[in-house]
């Protein structure tokens, strides 16, 4: 199995934005956590940040017609305004689950809206960094 975890604009700053809302975590903190939770030689995990948005529908598109694989995706702001992500995440039809640090339905008007949340398979809104880990947990448990 591959999973690939993918993070939009801002993501880089972690630790040091707003800690109050997205905590004090940085993006380095999460991937290593997240690593140290594979305990099969059979799952490989890439990363990839990117404050670009055609950088991540590239990415995306790089897995169209590979088996086995999955995204855990924060698309961040362009969660709110990329049609061009979620196309590129219905074109490939790899599985994904969308993740978010805070509540975007406890926050501004313009935050509850997502392009992701009705092609995903799950969605994980406001438990922190945690939810990335709940994210794999779910891949590498219910998954074959
Ligand atoms: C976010 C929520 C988005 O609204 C925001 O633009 C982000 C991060 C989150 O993880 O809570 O950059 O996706």
């Amino acid at each position: 199995m591959k999973i690939t975890v993918l993070n939009g604009p801002n993501l880089n700053l972690l630790g040091k934005r707003e800690p109050e809302i997205y905590g004090s975590m940085t993006l380095t903190d999460i991937q290593v956590r997240m690593l140290s939770f594979i305990k099969d030689d059979s799952v490989e995990m890439t990363f990839m940040q990117s404050n670009k948005e055609y950088e991540l529908v590239d990415e995306i598109q790089s897995l169209m017609g590979k088996e086995n694989q999955f995204i855990i995706i924060n698309p961040a702001a362009f969660t709110h305004t990329s049609v061009a992500i979620r196309d590129a995440l219905q074109a490939t039809k790899v599985p994904f689950i969308e993740v978010h640090l805070s509540n975007i339905y406890a926050r501004e008007d313009f935050r509850k809206k997502s392009f992701f949340s009705d092609i995903a398979m799950g969605t994980i809104s406001g438990l922190g960094a945690n939810g990335y880990l709940l994210a794999l947990s779910h891949l590498l448990n219910y998954t074959k």
